[in-house]
């Protein structure tokens, strides 16, 4: 049998730990005291657009640290925790004995870009898998997970070249249980276009305090959207990178008509992330895109400023 282990019990482990139990797999949770509390005590629940589901706590495990009990040895490693929080946990993996020798795939279910080759400095680089998830996942309650919107299929590889027919039976499993997921050879075109969406649309919404669909209606928003674009694609092609599309103008014709119509209504996580007082993801996000470009000697202002401006919002500083 398939045993997973999912390490961040939050929206997105919880969501696509409820989908691998649906399917009957053996599921391991690590997350937070009280995450882990209401877990054994209420199970689990999802809500949302798949239709609801219930795991009583006894049909999964959950626990606050890395320990292997004899009966829980992994087959992978879902990674569902927030980039800033990337360096943290691989070195306690690093220190965990079972996960070094092991040799279980790491697969991270994470947005921003430079989380893999945090993981890949501790572990082999073929352990290290990265997946794009373009589903959306709200936690309304430590062991309540609703999913909000669904764009397309999971999709996973490995940046590295490792051969990721290892992840299919992950695949399969969660197809089972009732969210499409594949393995594809080319996984960073997939984050890159993931990162031109999340750049354009994560922060700037944050600023402003407006759903995605505000953005894409105002001419001046709109350039300010172009121009990040403009930016990471630069940034990407100077890494020697790819997306889906061969310039900016056929990214940007996909996101203003086909990408950002169906997600209008949302708020940007980053904007709930300032309300609630949390540190944000803008570090792996326009962050990322600056110091990758300060290595190249390319210039990105618009991503500066709302990389600045993010990081004033969260310093409070003036
Ligand atoms: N939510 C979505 O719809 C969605 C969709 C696609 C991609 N993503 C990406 O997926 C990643 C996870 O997002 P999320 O929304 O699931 O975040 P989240 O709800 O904050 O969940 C992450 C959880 O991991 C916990 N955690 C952090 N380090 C841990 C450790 N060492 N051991 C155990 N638990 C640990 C956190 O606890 P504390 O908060 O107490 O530190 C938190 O409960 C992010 O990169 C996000 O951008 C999210």
């Amino acid at each position: 049998m398939t045993t997973v282990w999912i390490v961040g019990a939050g929206a997105v482990g919880l969501g696509l730990g409820s989908f691998l139990l649906q399917s009957g797999t053996r599921v391991v949770f690590v997350g937070r005291e009280r995450t882990c509390g209401l877990l054994s005590s209420d199970g689990l629940v999802r809500t949302g657009i798949f239709g609801r589901f219930a795991a009583p706590s006894d049909q999964f495990d959950v626990q606050t640290s890395l320990d292997l009990r004899e009966t829980q040895l992994p087959n992978l490693l879902l990674i569902c925790i927030k980039s800033y929080d990337s360096q943290t946990l691989a070195r306690q993996l690093l220190e965990t004995d079972w996960v070094r020798e092991s040799g279980c795939p790491l697969v991270l279910c994470q947005n921003g870009w430079g989380n893999a080759e945090i993981f890949a400095k501790q572990f082999p680089r073929q352990r290290v898998f990265s997946a794009r998830v373009i589903t959306g996942f709200q936690r309304l309650a430590p062991n309540h997970v609703n999913v909000t919107v669904h764009a397309a299929p999971i999709r996973m590889g490995s940046l590295f070249g490792a051969d990721a027919s290892v992840l299919q039976p992950l695949c399969d499993r969660l197809a089972a249980g009732g969210i499409a997921a594949e393995t594809t050879p080319t996984v960073v075109r997939d984050l890159w276009s993931k990162m031109l969406y999340n750049c354009c649309l994560n922060p700037l919404g944050a600023i402003l305090a407006v759903p995605y669909g505000q953005l894409g209606e105002h001419e001046s928003t709109r350039g300010i959207m172009d121009r990040i674009a403009a930016e990471v694609f630069q940034v990407m092609h100077s890494n020697g990178h790819s997306t889906h599309w061969d310039d900016v103008a056929g990214f940007l014709d996909a996101f203003y008509h086909q990408m950002l119509p169906p997600t209008r209504k949302h708020e940007s996580s980053m904007l709930q992330d300032l309300r609630a007082g949390r540190r944000t993801e803008i570090d792996a996000l326009c962050g990322e895109i600056v110091r990758l470009a300060e290595s190249s000697r390319i210039e990105t202002p618009t991503n500066r400023m709302l990389y600045d401006l993010i990081r004033f919002r969260t310093t409070g500083r003036c």
